[in-house]
């Protein structure tokens, strides 16, 4: 004989998904799945797609006109209080979803019920994570270019200085400081280019999935994906709620940017060392120490350095998230978005505090040009101008090898040999090897392509600059 069923009415209802409980939700349990304390600064994204979606119901005459401009106007009035501070996020009802859907509800009544009719927190959520990182990848891309601009600038006032180029941290030959300098602009386009690229896949929108499954309602996905600037909408209902590659994508663009940072970072530490002196941070822009009075420290640098640990430990933490997960949804996602903000809001501080470094910076010409006297630095113009005089290069490396060892031996340069010695090593060297075993002719000397010469770095400069002005974001 089955039992009687009979109707709870109490607390449970007061959640949006009450009906089927019977038992209040453990405090503990309210705690442990809110996410309300970070995903509430989703709030603009989920109004926005939820006016998106209660104007399709009403066109699609799901739900009335009317009841349409009272959801319309009840979020417009709910966006207004949260902006003004005056919004109470409660962590009871779990997400930013459910706290914006609850005062829609408690402020116009059942016509707020109606705003969830064909949609679940499911694509809701995808939804809202899509408009987000749209938004955040076009503020990355113009702080990149805001980037990008400094090391021009630099690159324009100190073209024609130089400096050592190393491999190994070696000294390995001659480049312009500008050449180096347009070297992390190169790498800043990429990052560029990725986030356009990953951007297409963020700008898909998945409303209309529902739970999983799609619905049974005559919806007009492509309306809603009209209303919200979106030029796709996703093909697969089960893949749209369950995806978060987009998300992944994102993080690793955002980890690439900060290993590059990081980069740069590494090498402003050194270079303002005492023992390289390369640069000079503006004293705005270091820090002294609590106990020894002469310290002038680069924590910028160095903490931007640092930060990219974070940025790629939430890398490993979304592809760990995923990694495993069945199809389709499952609550795990939610730890998505700490990852996501965190990765986002990182990199954005320091691509803009980079800038504002690069701005304050000073190159140190005369010392970077001291640097380039010691080191053998043109031994290869050397084996080059060999080559020129029809050795075989294997030959010619072996020569100048044999003429840099007698050098180290005697404690010179090989610009500190005479003619006469430098003959000893090979007959061919005539009195025109002075000019290229300078840093300037070595420099002056390498016109391929890409290559440091003077004339084509200036193309390359002239180049970057005109692309830049061309650029809106
Ligand atoms: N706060 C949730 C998240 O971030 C929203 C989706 C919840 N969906 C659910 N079926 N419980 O993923």
């Amino acid at each position: 004989m089955s039992k009687p069923l009979n109707n709870p009415t109490d607390q449970a209802s007061q959640k949006l998904w009450g009906g089927r409980f019977t038992e209040r939700t453990a405090a503990t349990v309210e705690a442990f799945t809110a996410s309300i304390h970070f995903d509430a600064r989703l709030y603009r994204h989920d109004i926005a797609g939820s006016m998106a979606h209660a104007a399709m119901l009403a066109k699609q005459g799901i739900i009335s006109a009317e009841e349409g401009r009272l959801i319309g106007q009840g979020l417009t009035d709910i966006l207004q209080e949260i902006e003004a501070g005056r919004f109470i996020f409660r962590p009871e009802l779990e997400d930013i979803h459910m706290n914006i859907e609850k005062a829609l509800v408690d402020k116009i009544g059942s016509a707020g019920e109606k705003l969830h009719t064909a949609r679940s927190r499911n694509d809701q959520v995808a939804l809202d994570i899509r408009l987000y990182l749209r938004e955040e990848t076009d503020r990355l891309i113009a702080l990149l270019s805001g980037l990008q601009r400094a090391f021009v600038a630099q690159a324009r006032q100190n073209l024609g200085a130089i400096m050592p180029g190393y491999t190994h941290l070696q000294r390995a030959q001659p480049v312009l400081v500008s050449h180096h300098l347009l070297a992390y602009y190169e790498m800043f386009e990429r990052d560029r280019d990725r986030l356009l690229d990953c951007r297409k896949r963020i700008n898909v929108m998945p409303l209309g999935a529902a739970a999983l499954a799609g619905t049974g309602l005559p919806i007009d996905r492509e309306y809603v994906a009209r209303e919200l600037g979106f030029p796709t909408i996703t093909a697969n209902s089960m893949d749209t709620v369950g995806d978060r590659d987009f998300a992944i994508e994102f993080v690793s663009c955002c980890a690439i940017i900060q290993i590059h940072l990081s980069r740069l970072a590494e090498e402003l530490v050194l270079w303002s060392s005492q023992e390289f002196r390369f640069v000079t941070l503006a004293d705005s822009f270091c820090t002294g120490s609590s106990i020894m009075p002469q310290k002038k420290n680069p924590d910028i640098p160095e903490l931007i350095r640092g930060k990219s640990g974070r940025v790629i430990g939430s890398l490993m933490a979304l592809l760990t998230l995923l990694k495993g997960l069945p199809l389709t949804y499952n609550r795990d996602l939610q730890e998505d978005k700490e990852q996501i903000f965190d990765a986002a809001d990182t990199v954005s501080h320091c691509l803009a505090i980079s800038a504002e470094m690069l701005g304050n910076l000073t190159f140190n010409r005369d010392r970077m040009m001291q640097a380039t006297a010691a080191g053998f630095l043109t031994a290869t113009d050397l084996a080059d101008y060999l080559v020129g005089k029809q050795i075989p290069f294997r030959t010619a490396h072996g020569i100048v090898g044999n003429a840099v060892a007698a050098c180290v031996a005697a404690g010179k340069e090989l610009t500190d040999l005479s003619l006469g010695e430098l003959q000893t090593f090979s007959a061919v060297i005539a009195e025109d090897i002075f000019a290229l075993l300078t840093p300037e002719g070595s420099s002056r000397s390498r016109l391929s392509f890409g290559g440091t010469s003077p004339t084509r770095v200036s193309e390359a400069l002239a180049k970057a600059e005109q692309t830049l002005a061309a650029r809106s974001l």
